[in-house]
């Protein structure tokens, strides 16, 4: 069984999340463990209690050659969750019962299996075993097709016996498909593919980077901003569908490789704060959302030197007058049109979570945008870093979306919540 699986995978050695649900059939979660440790992969079970009736934890160890840690409440110092979540290439749920499956559907976290699949951006394949009749429950179906839409891989039920002499739909789908559709959801392509493209025809404006302001011909007032949750967001939005517009202040060089060479962004780049008001006005004319990640200098000097500021002139101090640049983000939440959803960010140096919401919601009042992007950054925190921390606030000030994973995470999330905005208005109009 070596190649196949190795060459679906790209011959790498993959970690692989086993999530094991309290079915009868978790008994051939076993198989599957074994069959991808066989192929020389990492791979972590996750059982959930109901599964722990059915298999016993020694087993998982013992096959899966991990220790396995099924409570949230264990490892807590490691935030085992997020740790699995992030290092997973592929989680996969074998048995996926139809309480696990509602569970996902609506991003039910209270066991370690719900915290870790909500903490990943790794593809998710489920194999669904259950009773016909639960299979074609109203509830399930529904619960399929959000999962389906949002590029879940289901693989089975199968038709067939199950448990108590009954027979048809909800038998659990043949070990080996399982084994081999969980490898195929890890090649990039394919997981592109099963990427849903919900913002198709929508029209997206993102800012990223941070502004500099002259001081002279070679100096100015910058920020420590690298531009790449801005671009993350930009990318994302651009690969779920939408037209794209990148308002571009001073990005990383990493970063600015990465926006210049994916085709379905296009890079206005601009200096100065004024600059990038001038620039998002103009393109959130016909946008349906606004993203104002960069980093804008609250303060630009009253007056630019045309020559190179010297010392011989200013002596031992030098004092800069500074003036306030106009405010871009609550100039477009008080000028947007109707159903344009307005998102603005705030980077605060405070760790406390509360303390992090009431600067949040403060901000959000004063700016009166859509949704407000809290996270907590510092001096060795949040700027230039892959990682971060962000509190997603509605409009009432309620947190909506929660990330501590990579900036891609986060920008999805920003992206689901921009949506749900959308959609609430549209329902309200
Ligand atoms: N922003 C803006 N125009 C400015 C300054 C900031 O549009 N002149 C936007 C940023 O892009 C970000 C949000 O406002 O989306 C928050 O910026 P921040 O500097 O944290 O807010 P301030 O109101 O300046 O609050 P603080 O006093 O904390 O700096």
């Amino acid at each position: 069984m070596g190649d196949p699986g190795r060459s679906a995978a790209g011959g790498r050695r993959l970690t692989v999340v086993v999530g094991v649900s309290g079915g009868i059939a978790a008994y051939k979660a076993v198989q599957v463990v074994r069959g991808l440790v066989v192929l020389g992969h990492d791979v972590h079970v996750v059982p959930t209690e109901a599964a722990l009736r059915f298999v016993g934890l020694p087993t998982f160890e013992a096959i899966s050659r991990n220790p396995v840690h099924p409570s949230v409440w264990d490892d807590v110092a490691q935030v085992r969750h997020v740790a699995l979540g992030r290092a997973a290439d592929v989680i996969v749920v074998v048995p996926a019962t139809a309480h696990t499956l509602a569970k996902i559907a609506h991003g039910l976290s209270d066991d370690l299996l719900g915290t870790t699949i909500l903490s990943s951006a790794a593809p998710l394949v489920v194999a669904p075993a259950m009773h016909s009749e639960m299979w074609a429950a109203a509830a399930t179906v529904a619960n399929m097709d959000l999962l389906r839409g949002r590029g879940v891989v289901v693989v089975g039920p199968d038709d067939g016996p199950l448990t108590g002499g009954d027979s048809g739909p909800g038998r659990l789908a043949d070990p080996d498909e399982i084994l081999a559709a969980t490898l195929a959801a890890v090649v990039p392509a394919a997981r592109e593919e099963a990427r849903v493209r919900d913002l198709a025809g929508r029209v997206v404006v993102v800012t990223a980077g941070g502004t500099r302001e002259p001081l002279d011909p070679v100096r100015f007032l910058g920020n420590r901003s690298s531009g790449r949750q801005g671009v993350a967001l930009a990318r994302a939005a651009a690969r779920r569908g939408a037209t794209v517009t990148l308002v571009a202040a001073h990005l990383d060089d990493d970063v600015r490789r990465d926006a210049v060479g994916d085709d379905g962004v296009s890079l206005v780049e601009v200096g100065s704060a004024l600059e990038l008001r001038e620039a998002v006005v103009a393109a959130a004319a016909g946008a349906d959302v606004v993203v104002m990640a960069a980093a804008v200098a609250d303060y630009r000097p009253v007056e630019v030197s045309e020559a190179k500021i010297k010392k011989d002139d200013t002596g031992d101090e030098l004092v800069l007058r500074l003036v306030r640049t106009p405010d871009v983000l609550a100039e477009l939440s008080a000028t947007r049109r109707p159903g344009q959803v307005v998102v603005g960010f705030a980077s605060e140096t405070v760790t406390d979570r509360d303390e992090l919401l009431e600067l949040g919601r403060r901000k959000l009042a004063r700016k009166g945008c859509d949704l407000l992007v809290v996270n907590p950054v510092g001096w060795a925190t949040g700027f230039g870093s892959p990682d971060t921390v962000v509190l997603v606030l509605g409009a009432d000030g309620a947190v909506v979306g929660e990330v501590a994973g990579t900036k891609q995470q986060a920008a999805e999330v920003v992206l689901d919540a921009a949506l749900a905005v959308r959609a609430a208005g549209a329902l309200a109009r």
